[in-house]
């Protein structure tokens, strides 16, 4: 595997495979890997010539300080882990090589950012949108993959890329879980063991909403029902249990033909998001 820390260089060496009529498959992350990160890897692999992972914990898409303070850098075992799936090429740059001082960024996307995650975590898409922008122009890959587990992220992105006429097609795979059910996650090692059972609750909600919805229960009973299932766990506080129509993200009703249910709850001191397809 090829490790570049600087831009220009990693421009130059994916521009000549891409002479070379070679295409590219893009896998953006903030490292800490694991086997949800591993999974779009092995997607690009399959679909693409050359993989390209980015390891960048991105200071702008941070609304709390010290959440990106300890958000876990694990660089040794994350390069180890990449090397055996077989990954081309690491993009693994320092801050300084991504932003100049005093940048400003804004992409109006209408109602996407305010929504859901948007409520609780204001300026987090704009962050997202900076700097995946300036990746894509880096690594200006044919395919993009990104997983589900971050859902809206995944419409902020492919909104961008529609409204800035960018070249790259988008990949959302499925969300890699536990065997217990718990969705993987980077910010999973920060739970404790007793966080960690409480918070099989949010797949636990999700997965009873789908069955609820396929036996013909109304939206608002099962949402009800999940937020109340949630509040009640010990440990676990609920920021916001929704059904919404999946490509609008506006809420959903009986009839819409496309529902994701998202979560988004504290397991103790660690912020945890969750969403199943319903339909
Ligand atoms: P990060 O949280 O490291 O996630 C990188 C990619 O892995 C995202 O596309 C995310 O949805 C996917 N991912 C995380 N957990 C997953 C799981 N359990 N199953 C499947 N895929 C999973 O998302 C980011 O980083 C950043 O916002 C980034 C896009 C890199 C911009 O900084």
């Amino acid at each position: 595997m090829k490790i570049f820390t600087n831009k220009t260089e990693l421009q130059q060496y994916v521009s000549e495979l891409h002479l070379a009529g070679k295409t590219v498959g893009f896998v953006p992350t903030m490292g800490a890997l694991h086997q949800g990160h591993l999974s779009l890897l092995a997607q690009a692999k399959q679909q693409t010539d050359i993989t390209v992972c980015s390891i960048f914990v991105n200071p702008t898409q941070f609304n709390d300080p010290k959440d990106l303070e300890r958000y876990p850098r694990p660089i040794e075992a994350d390069i180890a882990k990449l090397q055996q799936a077989g990954c081309h090429v690491l993009f693994n740059p320092p801050v300084t090589e991504m932003y100049a001082d005093n940048e400003h960024w804004h992409l109006d996307i209408g109602d996407l950012e305010h929504l859901l995650e948007g409520k609780f975590r204001p300026g987090h898409y704009q962050g997202v949108m900076q700097v995946v922008h300036k990746l894509f122009t880096i690594v200006k890959p044919d395919f993009a993959f990104f997983g589900q587990k971050d859902y809206q992220q995944v419409m902020v992105i492919g909104q961008m890329v529609t409204l800035m006429h960018l070249p790259v097609k988008l990949v959302m795979c499925p969300i890699e879980r536990e065997p217990d059910g718990l969705a993987m996650s980077s910010r999973n090692i920060h739970l404790t063991e007793s966080n960690h059972q409480h918070a099989l609750v949010l797949s636990k909600a999700l997965y009873q909403a789908k069955e609820n919805f396929a036996a013909g229960q109304s939206i608002a009973d099962i949402e009800q029902e999940a937020k109340k299932l949630i509040e009640q766990e010990p440990e676990m506080v609920l920021e916001y249990f929704e059904m919404v129509d999946g490509d609008t993200l506006h809420l959903a009703t009986e009839q819409t033909h496309h529902v994701v249910a998202l979560v988004a709850a504290k397991a103790g001191a660690t912020r945890l998001i969750d969403n199943v397809i319903i339909r």
